[in-house]
């Protein structure tokens, strides 16, 4: 599965944990125009760049409603999609299965942390044309999403740890105490 917007864009630096465009709710997107396509071109690119499998608009400065991933499923394949104005469905709560597993933020880079998380999560939006997209995500893909989607809500996932766990992530990330990883969201 490919994207055609997810080449030829240009990367930038993306944000950090602690600057205001990650810690407020990402407006809805009312243009459907040139600048969107340049964003999520950027996007692509900047995702690329630092080597993530998801990326949300406020994580290279736009507080906007949309999201990248490059992220494999459970079955292995690699799901390559944009999606603008994200709505995340999960699993009735009686239906839902957690999954305890490490999770990283290019926003908290180094570090990680085992969240649990529904196993299975879907999200439905529209492209850069209006057109529909739905992405239905299992393994690491059902996580990315949710995490992505916390994004655009202003949340990033050390919010989601206790008191404790948090203060030890973030002083890892300060320190710059950790082991590389290579699936970051
Ligand atoms: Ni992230």
């Amino acid at each position: 599965m490919t994207d055609e917007l997810s080449q030829g864009g240009t990367v930038r630096p993306i944000t950090l944990h602690g600057e205001p465009v990650l810690h407020g709710r990402c407006a809805e997107v009312t243009s459907f125009d040139e600048d969107l396509i340049t964003l999520v071109k950027d996007m692509y690119v900047s995702m690329y760049a630092a080597r993530g499998v998801g990326l949300a608009a406020n994580q290279i400065g736009v507080g906007l409603r949309v999201f990248v991933v490059d992220c494999p499923d459970a079955s292995g394949e690699h799901v390559v999609q944009h999606v603008v104005n994200p709505v995340l469905e999960l699993p009735p709560l009686d239906d839902r299965v957690l999954d305890e597993d490490e999770e990283g933020c290019l926003s908290v880079p180094g570090p990680s942390a085992a969240v649990a998380r529904p196993n299975a999560a879907v999200v439905r939006g529209v492209d850069v044309h209006g057109e529909r997209v739905e992405i239905v995500g299992s393994g690491l893909l059902a996580r990315c999403l949710q995490h992505e989607s916390d994004h655009l809500e202003g949340m990033v996932y050390v919010d989601r740890l206790s008191k404790r766990v948090r203060k030890r992530v973030l002083k890892e990330w300060i320190e710059g105490d950790f082991e590389d990883e290579d699936e970051t969201l």
